[in-house]
């Protein structure tokens, strides 16, 4: 699949407002500023597809993305972000965990989580969540150019080790917008999801 032909399609407050619920959409997830957003467009070789920020909370919408030949990503906004109005992240929240809950065309779903501490909490709920929805995950240790190579090694093997506890489909690899890292892997786990 060539995901460099994916252009923006819409912005969801809620799911009602998204695309038909048909075919297949895999999604980006995660912790704020964990890397989502950077990892789509380095994942489709644009800059500016999808908005990136310092500060965590940018993305606050359901963003829909489609590649030339129809298959869609999907841009969450981030949990676990202390820093807005409790009446915002509420909304955001309330889209995020109904977008999961009801959404048929979801297949698959990528977990992302910075590389200097995976699996906290909510990361481990949202893996159980999909594990139970019988929904494949991989999960990206992402900005893993803030570790040297002998760090990131032993950071992902025991990050392996620990997501056998999921007892899913459970994938995890290295990540990196700014080195490159993983967008290879990334890429074979999508063309499996959407063509199955
Ligand atoms: P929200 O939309 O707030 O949930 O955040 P997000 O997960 O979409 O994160 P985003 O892609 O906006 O990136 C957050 C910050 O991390 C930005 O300052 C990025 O430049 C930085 N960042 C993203 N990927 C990498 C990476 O691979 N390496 C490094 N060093 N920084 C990165
Ligand atoms: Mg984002």
């Amino acid at each position: 699949i060539n995901y460099q032909t994916a252009t923006f399609i819409t912005s969801a407050p809620n799911i009602r407002k998204l695309p038909e619920d048909s075919g297949i959409e895999i999604a980006f997830a995660g912790r704020s500023n964990a890397g989502k957003s950077s990892a789509l467009n380095t994942l489709t070789r644009q800059r500016n597809l999808a908005r990136t920020s310092k500060t965590p909370g940018r993305t606050q919408l359901i963003n829909v993305f489609e590649t030339a030949t129809g298959q869609r990503l999907i841009d969450l906004p981030g949990y676990g972000f202390a820093k807005v109005p409790m009446e915002v992240k509420e909304q955001w929240q309330r889209s995020l965990s109904e977008y999961l809950e009801k959404r048929k065309s979801l297949k698959g779903l990528v977990v992302l989580m910075d590389i200097r501490h995976p699996f906290r909490e909510t990361d481990q709920e949202l893996i159980y969540w999909a594990v139970d929805c019988d929904i494949p995950v991989l999960a990206l240790l992402t900005k893993a150019d803030k570790l040297k190579q002998g760090a990131r090694k032993s950071t992902l093997l025991k990050a392996r080790q620990a997501a056998i506890a999921f007892n899913g489909d459970v994938q995890v690899e290295v990540f990196s917008s700014l080195k490159k890292f993983g967008i290879d892997q990334l890429e074979q786990k999508l063309d499996q999801w959407f063509l199955g």
